[in-house]
């Protein structure tokens, strides 16, 4: 079996991060997104990887790399333009062949990772079989009906009046038949070749699509909140490990400290991941935060935030929360007369202040 992660898209929804960089290189717990999905690819005994990119290919490649640090073999694909799930596996179709493949979107990460779905796949041989999960808002999801065995009955994408609660995930294995399906389909009212339609041509002509249950969490990172959320949910996983110098500072609970980093009169509560050279003085760090590499935060106070390499936070004394911050960004509280807020905004750059 092989693997295909999805990592191209525009990522609109996580403006402005995804003007200067991938959404799948984000980082969650200090690592980014992709590798999640890679590892339990591999854990799932994949040896053979196909990552689909787009426009912020370079980076990818390089944040990723050929595979060898996870002892599997990696190619890259390009596609021209995110003309949908199914145009992306339509664009792998040489390197796919005639092989079964776990299709996984390159923002999503599953706690449990696939072994039991690949597994399932593999004692049944399915033409096609997809993850499921029972949300609270099926209306903002792709839903299953399924009949009492998991067998797949119809999908209905974001129904108004949703007929189940299970949603799709984004993690799916096909066998060579989609490639009929796919060649079956025609794009979308958003001008996309859709999975839910290829899939629906399976049902149609008579092809078992079967379902799983996910086990433990999942999680889409399609948004600001969603990449907290999913930052909050790793770090509640994290095993201690200091490799940073400490001084004059109470730290409770699970803390990771990166080799390099500092920390000096300051409180830390964890679970905390801390990069590598990152410098934390006079500060409030609390729980679910990641701190970048080379970051460097004075005089203020993060809880249940991502602040990415070389951020520099000084004298933040209200505390920032639940807060992504870009690498290298600045926020730096003065005493300067006027007190004016200064701002230098990218394009959909977000503030919120509590007075
Ligand atoms: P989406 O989240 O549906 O799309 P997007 O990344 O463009 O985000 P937004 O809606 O905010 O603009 O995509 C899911 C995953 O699949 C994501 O990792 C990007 C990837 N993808 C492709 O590689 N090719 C495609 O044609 C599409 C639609 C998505």
């Amino acid at each position: 079996m092989k693997g295909l992660i999805l990592s191209g898209g525009f990522g609109t929804r996580l403006r402005p991060l995804t003007y200067t960089g991938a959404k799948q290189l984000i980082p969650v717990a200090n690592k980014p997104i992709i590798h999640y999905g890679i590892e339990a690819l591999a854990r799932a005994g994949i040896k053979e990887l196909g990552i689909v990119v787009g426009a912020t290919s370079r980076e990818v490649e390089q944040a990723v790399g050929n595979g060898s640090r996870w002892g599997i073999s990696i190619q890259y694909i390009q596609q021209e333009a995110p003309l949908g799930l199914a145009h992306a596996i339509k664009v792998s179709r040489k390197f796919l062949g005639n092989d079964a493949f776990v299709m996984y979107l390159g923002d999503n990460i599953l706690r449990e990772g696939i072994n039991e779905f690949v597994k399932n796949f593999n004692t049944n041989h399915p033409q096609g079989l997809i993850l499921l999960t029972k949300v609270a808002n099926p209306q903002e999801f792709g839903v299953a009906v399924v009949d009492a065995h998991g067998a797949v009955k119809q999908l209905i994408e974001k129904p108004k009046d949703p007929p189940s609660d299970l949603a799709l995930v984004g993690v799916y294995i096909f066998d060579q038949h989609v490639h009929t399906a796919i060649d079956n389909i025609q794009p979308s009212w958003r001008d996309e070749l859709e999975i839910t339609d290829a899939i629906q041509w399976l049902l149609d002509n008579n092809y078992k699509v079967e379902s799983h249950m996910v086990q433990g969490w999942w999680k889409d990172t399609g948004k600001p909140d969603d990449i907290i959320e999913a930052n909050l949910l790793v770090l509640e996983d994290i095993s201690p490990a200091q490799n940073g110098q400490v001084e004059d500072s109470t730290l409770t609970g699970r803390i990771r400290t990166g080799k390099g980093s500092v920390i000096i009169k300051s409180v830390m509560r964890g679970p905390i991941v801390i990069g590598e050279n990152a410098r934390i003085v006079n500060s409030y760090i609390g729980p679910f935060s990641s701190i970048g590499n080379n970051a460097v935060i004075e005089n203020s106070e993060i809880e249940c935030s991502v602040i990415m390499e070389g951020a520099l936070l000084k004298n933040v004394e209200k505390r920032i929360d639940r807060s992504i911050i870009g690498k290298n960004a600045v926020i730096n509280v003065t005493d300067q007369s006027p007190r004016t807020h200064k701002f230098i905004l990218g394009d959909q750059s977000y503030i919120e202040i509590a007075k």
